[in-house]
C-alpha cells in the first residue's frame, strides 16, 4: 500500500490550482441516468471515487468517454466525462461496490425514475458515524416510490411512475437533498423540497438539472422547487471548484507559512471557513486569479469553530483546521455538529505531539510550539489530509500510511504540495 513521506518544516509558496468539486461531480455523473442523451461534464477531477463511480455507472450501462489531460500531464485542467446512458441495461448497483462509496447509493432514485425499478445495496463510505439512508427513502417513498429492505438491499419500485410531492427533511443532508434533487426532476408535476441543504453543489447539480430540462427554483435556500419531466434533455455542464481542497490548501499555508495563489478558487463558495482563518492570523486576498493565501512568522492565533450546514463551517474542514490549532498559541475549541464519531484524526495527531482532549462532541486543542514527525495512519478523507498538513509543520520526517483515503478526494496532492516547496513525495508499495 502507498504511503506519503513528508520532511517538515519548510514554507509553501507558489500556486497550487484547484480542482472541480468532487462532492458535485459525483452527483452530476449520477444525473447521466436520467436522460437517454448525452452529458458531457467539464472540469471533473481525477480521484478514486469518480474512478469508482464510472465504473458502477458502466454497470448499469452508461458509456463514458473521457478526454482532457491524463493525470501526471503538466496541464492542470480537469477532465471532461461524456456520459451517455442510452439503454439501462442493469438496475442493480452490488454491496462490493456501493460499500467503497456511499455516494453512489445516490443511484437509487435517478435510476427508480428512469426505469421504475432499481435494487441497490445499503452503502458504507468513509467510517464518520452511523450515516443512515433514511431520508433517502423517505425521497423515494414521497415521490411514489414502494420500497422494501432485503439481504443487506434496498429494493425500489414505481410501477406507475413518480409524482412530484412535499418533502420536508427533519436535519439538513447534502445527500438526501440531492437525492430529491435528481429524482424530483423526473418526476410527474411539482415537487418541494423543504429544510433543503443549501451548499454550493446543490445549486450547481441544479444548473445542470435546468440545463437538461427541468425547472428548478430556489437551489441554494432552504426551500428548492422542482417541475419534473417526462424526458430531460442532454446537457453540457463545467464542475465548480472545490471549496473543501480550497480551504484544506488555505490551511496547510496558514500552518506552514509562506505565500500561496489558489488559482479557480471563489471566496463566496467558503467565507465561513476564510472568516476563521483570517481570524487566526492568515491573510486572504481575493484576486483575478483565485485566492492568495500568506502567513508570515507571526503566531497562529486560537479561534473557536463549529461544524455546521452550508453556509456555517464544514464539517469537511473540521480536521484540517484541528491540524492548524494543534500549534496555536492558546486554547481552541472545535465543535462536531453534523457527524458524531468524526475526531479519529485526534489520536494520530497525537502521535505528532498535538495536545488534544475530547469532551463530548467538543475537541480541546492545546496549542504546541513544535509537531514532531511520526509514522500515522489516514482513518478516513478528511481525516488523512490533516495528518499531512500536521506533517509539513513537524520537525522530521513523518509517514501517512492508507493514502487511498485521500487518493480518494485530493488529486495529485503530493505534486501541488511539492511544486510550492514541500518535501513530499509518494513511496509505493
Ligand atoms: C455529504 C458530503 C460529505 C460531507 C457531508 C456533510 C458528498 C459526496 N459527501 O455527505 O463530504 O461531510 O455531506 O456536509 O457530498 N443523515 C441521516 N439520515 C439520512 C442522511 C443523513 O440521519 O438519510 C444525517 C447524517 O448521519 C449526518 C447528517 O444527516 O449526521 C448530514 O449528513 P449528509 O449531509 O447527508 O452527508 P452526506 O450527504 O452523506
Amino acid at each position: 500500500m502507498d504511503r506519503i513521506r513528508i520532511h517538515g518544516g519548510r514554507a509553501l509558496n507558489g500556486t497550487i490550482p484547484i480542482s472541480g468539486a468532487k462532492n458535485a461531480a459525483l452527483p452530476l455523473m449520477i444525473a447521466s441516468l436520467l436522460t437517454e442523451e448525452k452529458l458531457i461534464l467539464d472540469n471533473v477531477p481525477r480521484l478514486a471515487d469518480v474512478g469508482l463511480l464510472q465504473y458502477i455507472l458502466g454497470n448499469h450501462g452508461v458509456d463514458i468517454m473521457v478526454s482532457g489531460k491524463r493525470a501526471g500531464d503538466e496541464e492542470n485542467a480537469g477532465q471532461t466525462l461524456e456520459l451517455s446512458a442510452k439503454n439501462i441495461v442493469d438496475t442493480t448497483a452490488p454491496y462490493h461496490l456501493v460499500s467503497k462509496m456511499r455516494a453512489s447509493f445516490w443511484v437509487i432514485g435517478p435510476l427508480l425514475a428512469r426505469t421504475g425499478e432499481a435494487k441497490v445495496s445499503l452503502p458504507g463510505g468513509c467510517a464518520i458515524g452511523t450515516r443512515p439512508v433514511d431520508f433517502h427513502l423517505d425521497v423515494l417513498r414521497s415521490l411514489g416510490g414502494e420500497i422494501e429492505i432485503s439481504e443487506g438491499y434496498v429494493i425500489a419500485k414505481a410501477k406507475k411512475g413518480l409524482r412530484g410531492a412535499k418533502i420536508s427533511f427533519p436535519k439538513v443532508s447534502v445527500g438526501a437533498t440531492h437525492a430529491a434533487l435528481l429524482t424530483a426532476s423526473l418526476a410527474k408535476g411539482e415537487a418541494v423540497i423543504e429544510n433543503a441543504a443549501r451548499e454550493p453543489e446543490i445549486k450547481d447539480v441544479a444548473d445542470c438539472l435546468t440545463a437538461m430540462g427541468a425547472k428548478v427554483e430556489g437551489a441554494g435556500t432552504s426551500t428548492i422547487r422542482i417541475q419534473g419531466r417526462d424526458k430531460l434533455n442532454g446537457a453540457r455542464h463545467a464542475v465548480l471548484p472545490d471549496r473543501i481542497e480550497t480551504g484544506t490548501y488555505a490551511m496547510a499555508v496558514a500552518m506552514t507559512g509562506g505565500d500561496v495563489m489558489l488559482a479557480g478558487a471563489r471566496e463566496e463558495l467558503l467565507v465561513a471557513a476564510l472568516d476563521t482563518l483570517r481570524g487566526t492570523g492568515t491573510k486572504v486576498t481575493v484576486t483575478n486569479e483565485g485566492l492568495r493565501v500568506s502567513r508570515n512568522g507571526a503566531g497562529i492565533v486560537p479561534v473557536d469553530v463549529t461544524t455546521e450546514p452550508f453556509p456555517g463551517f464544514p464539517t469537511d474542514l473540521q480536521a484540517q483546521f484541528m491540524a492548524l490549532m494543534s500549534r496555536a498559541k492558546g486554547t481552541s475549541r472545535i465543535r462536531e455538529t453534523i457527524f458524531e464519531n468524526r475526531f479519529m484524526h485526534v489520536q494520530e495527531l497525537a502521535r505528532l505531539g498535538a495536545n488534544i482532549s475530547l469532551d463530548g462532541e467538543t475537541a480541546i486543542v492545546q496549542g504546541v510550539e513544535k509537531l514532531k514527525g511520526a509514522p500515522v495512519m489516514a482513518t478516513d478523507l478528511r481525516a488523512s489530509v490533516s495528518l499531512v498538513i500536521g506533517g509539513l509543520a513537524a520537525e522530521g520526517e513523518t509517514t501517512v500510511h492508507r493514502v487511498y483515503h485521500l487518493d480518494r478526494g485530493f488529486e495529485r496532492l503530493e505534486q501541488k504540495l511539492a511544486r510550492c516547496g514541500a518535501s513530499i513525495e509518494r513511496v509505493s508499495g
